[in-house]
């Protein structure tokens, strides 16, 4: 629980950091560019060969874009996507994909 609070502080400093930076950074603005990432990462957060990328929290969210942005990590598909993604962009998909939570598996 402790944890999950830091994260959320970590994240809001970050939100509120990133805002006075620039006005692109927003809840709004990750659902609005997520369109691209959901064709192939369920919001559900059902894995299928696909690995689930809801509910994390924002601080990792961003070092794996990052790694795959910077080619530490090797998939080229998410290479890239993780190119063409800004810092605005990058912040905005990590805050927005954090607000989902899993749904139950019956539904
Ligand atoms: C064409 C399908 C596809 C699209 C579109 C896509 N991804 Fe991915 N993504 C993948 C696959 C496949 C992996 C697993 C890659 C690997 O094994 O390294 C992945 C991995 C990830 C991971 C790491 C997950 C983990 O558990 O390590 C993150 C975070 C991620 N994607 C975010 C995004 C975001 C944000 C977008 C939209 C901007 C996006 N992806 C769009 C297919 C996609």
């Amino acid at each position: 629980m402790i944890k999950v609070m830091r994260y959320f502080l970590v994240a809001l400093a970050g939100l509120f950091y990133a805002q006075s930076a620039s006005a692109q950074v927003s809840i709004e603005y990750g659902e609005y560019l997520s369109a691209e990432c959901t064709a192939c990462h369920l919001l559900s957060g059902k894995e299928s060969n696909i690995p689930t990328i809801i509910d994390w929290d924002p601080e990792s969210f961003i070092a794996v874009l990052t790694a795959y942005k910077n080619k530490e990590l090797e998939n080229k598909v998410m290479q890239n996507i993780a190119t063409r993604l800004g810092d605005d962009e990058m912040a905005s998909l990590a805050a927005y994909f954090a607000t989902i939570k899993p749904k139950e598996e019956n539904e």
